[in-house]
């Protein structure tokens, strides 16, 4: 059994995130299915090599935004993928400035002198500070090139179980960010476009979507999403229950960075093939000292499960509460498992073993809703049907 050392953390993740990013032009199983002339879906791209200039970029631009708990995605019609990164913001608490986002502020989680705080302004899929929002989404949007002036029409997806309140958040903090007008979608609807399903046929199709902060189940039909079950709960739950599985069993603190790299490298939701055991260096609680334990996948799968289990079950729950049709046409079609989550090692299996239903991840899973909500921006007027209605 090998081992890995974990002293750091920027190195794993990224490479993960890396490693799961497609090439364009983007290549999905089943995208067939949807551009074979009886659907009203466009090609998308995936191009993903930087942010673009303004010079790069039309002057009217549609742009699509997955605003995640863990990620932001943006897309630019016509042009792809253009923003792709963890979804943080650092300010100067004296200043009132912000210093970074993405990436940048990211890597500052933890390691922040005190005037300087990074911080997630979404938790749980819902903004939690709706002004710090605005700001984070008002300079990813100067990122991807976009201002005012752009005249953009931006299409924003949100989970399925928003609140009213929460939506008017959602579209209040995007034209005040510089959208010229906002629509916002779906989800699991925009995942299920992403995965190249034919949602516009009748057939069902199940979409569950494994984030940072929530996963949701859904069932989708006809241009509508026919049941759902949406949990605040995801990989970020999971980071904690690592992080307080090694302060209980060895009086060990480790950040939620840290945390979070333990999950992603011997992580899992059923025992798998040459597990390896972890090293994890972290300070101990009672003398402040450095100390480095040994952590076993068990472990990890222990101190997983209760999250895990609550994910099986909602999806369970979906489709139980979809109509007896629907639920046949899933046994045949399968779940599709998007978002980071589903990378967990072992969870598509878990899921399968316990709906009786087949699984397949999809081949972008962190890109996949972005890339579907794209697909609607590439045919804005056709598509308008599958936007939530304003409150
Ligand atoms: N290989 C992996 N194994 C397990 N979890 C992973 C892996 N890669 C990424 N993740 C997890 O995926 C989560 C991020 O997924 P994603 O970007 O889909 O979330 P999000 O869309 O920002 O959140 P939400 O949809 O809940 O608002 C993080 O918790 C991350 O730790
Ligand atoms: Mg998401």
């Amino acid at each position: 059994m090998s081992t890995y050392l974990l002293w750091g953390v920027a190195a794993t993740r990224r490479d993960v995130r890396i490693a799961a990013m497609p090439t364009a032009p983007y290549h999905c199983p089943g995208a067939a299915a949807v551009t074979d002339g009886r659907s009203p879906w466009p090609a998308v791209t995936a191009g993903n090599d930087g942010a673009p200039t303004v010079e790069d970029l039309p002057m009217a631009k549609d742009i699509a935004i997955d605003l995640g708990t863990a990620n932001t995605l943006v897309y630019v019609r016509g042009k792809g993928i253009v923003f792709n990164e963890p979804t943080v913001i650092a300010l100067n608490t004296r200043s009132h400035e912000a210093l970074a986002v993405g990436h940048q502020a990211w890597q500052m989680i933890g390691r922040t002198p005190g005037y300087i705080v990074a911080m997630r302004p979404l938790r749980q899929g819902a903004i939690t500070d709706f002004e710090i929002t605005e700001r984070l989404i008002r300079l990813i949007l100067q990122r991807a090139g976009v201002s005012r002036l752009s005249r953009s029409r931006v299409l924003i997806c949100v989970p399925s179980a928003i609140t009213s309140v929460e939506r008017r958040a959602v579209r209040e903090a995007a034209s005040r960010a510089g959208a010229s007008s906002t629509y916002l979608i779906e989800q699991p609807m925009a995942a299920a476009i992403g995965a190249g399903l034919a949602i516009e046929e009748p057939v069902g199709n199940m979409v569950v979507d494994v984030g940072g902060g929530t996963s949701e189940s859904a069932v989708v039909c006809l241009g509508g999403v026919v049941a759902s079950k949406a949990i605040r709960s995801g990989g970020f739950d999971l980071d904690a229950a690592v992080q307080g599985y090694i302060r209980r069993e060895f009086g060990l603190a480790v950040g939620e960075r840290t945390a979070e790299e333990i999950k992603i490298t011997i992580g899992s939701a059923a025992p798998y093939e040459d597990e390896a055991k972890a090293e994890v260096r972290g300070r101990e609680l009672m003398t402040g000292m450095p100390k480095t334990v040994v952590l076993s996948p068990a472990d990890i799968r222990d101190a997983l499960e209760d999250h895990v289990r609550q994910i099986v079950e909602a999806a369970v729950t979906c489709l139980g509460e979809a109509p007896p049709e629907l639920a046949q046409d899933i046994i045949v079609q399968g779940i599709h498992l998007v978002g980071g989550g589903s990378l967990l090692r072992g969870l598509a299996n878990r899921l399968a073993g316990e709906t009786g239903v087949p699984v397949h991840v999809v081949d972008t899973p962190l890109e996949c809703v972005v890339l579907g909500a794209g697909r609607c921006i590439e045919a804005f007027d056709t598509v308008r049907s599958l936007f939530l209605e304003d409150d």
